[in-house]
């Protein structure tokens, strides 16, 4: 079987075809994959079918997975994984669509995962794309001024920050003593790994800026959500089933849309990999 590599777009983005994730990749495959992932950021590769003890084993040759803050859609015999579907609920009865609105994963944590990984196992005939930003791209093309303002900037993240209009879905009393309550993090981060700069936010985790009046910041936030989620910054990844979608949280934020027909069910599985403190 051939192995072709294909950009998605000219700045996110890259495609897999040829390849299988059911057995050990050999090394030089393997860091071809996570070469083209830290270059792309995110790394689509295609027809895959793998179960959540072999999505496991695929994930593990790109990091370390991180046991998600929400243990309610933990997979029963293979908890590393979660899955995501679109026919969960709310307490009070209302449909939950996670990630349904611009976000970056874990952030409120102190190490927030440099990875997730989804495999699309069941999908509506149309719609329910997952949208990305580059926030690297959004960071270079964010004029001087506003950009000598942010750099330097921390900002205080926690689990649900009282200024988002989306909720999640609440924690077991055992989870929210487990989970750090809250972490200061560079509204501009350095990768760990590529050198490149990114804007570092998170609408439904940012409580505020260090040092500076809600009055300030949270325009500030609003400008900067609205500058990285124009067109030319985006990826809009169309599901196909069997997709292997692995992103990258250092450089993104993303979000899942709730634009089909909610008949029809949406479900995949989904892990995170272990990232490093932003800087
Ligand atoms: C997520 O935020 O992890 C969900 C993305 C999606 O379902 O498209």
């Amino acid at each position: 079987m051939s192995i072709n590599f294909r950009l998605l777009s000219d700045h996110t983005g890259v495609e897999v075809t040829g390849v299988s994730l059911l057995h050990p990749l050999s090394s030089e495959l393997r860091d071809r994959l996570y070469r083209a992932w830290l270059d792309s950021a995110v790394l689509v590769i295609r027809d895959q079918d793998l179960d959540p003890h072999q999505l496991l084993a695929a994930a593990k040759q790109f990091g370390e997975p991180l046991h998600q803050h929400n243990t309610r859609f933990q997979i029963k015999d293979c908890p590393q994984i979660h899955y995501i579907s679109n026919q969960d609920k709310y307490d009070d009865g209302r449909r939950y669509i996670p990630g349904a609105g611009y976000h970056t994963d874990h952030s409120n944590a102190e190490y927030p995962p440099k990875a997730t990984i989804l495999h699309a196992k069941v999908l509506p005939k149309t719609g329910g794309d997952t949208q990305f930003v580059n926030m690297a791209r959004a960071f270079e093309t964010l004029d001087k001024g506003t950009r000598e303002i942010i750099e330097g900037l921390k900002a205080e993240h926690v689990y649900q920050s009282s200024h988002s209009s989306r909720k999640l879905v609440g924690l077991t009393e055992k989870r929210k003593a487990q989970i750090e309550q809250s972490v200061v993090h560079p509204l501009v981060r350095t990768h760990d790994e590529t050198g490149r700069q990114a804007i570092y936010i998170n609408p439904i985790r940012i409580e505020q800026i260090i040092g500076m009046s809600n009055t300030d910041a949270l325009p500030l936030l609003d400008r900067l959500l609205d500058h990285a989620i124009q067109p030319t910054h985006e990826y809009r990844h169309k599901w196909r089933n069997g997709d292997f979608v692995m992103w990258d949280n250092r450089v993104l934020l993303h979000k899942a849309n709730p634009d089909y027909d909610m008949q029809e069910m949406r479900y995949l599985f989904r892990l995170m990999l272990q990232g490093a403190r932003p800087h």
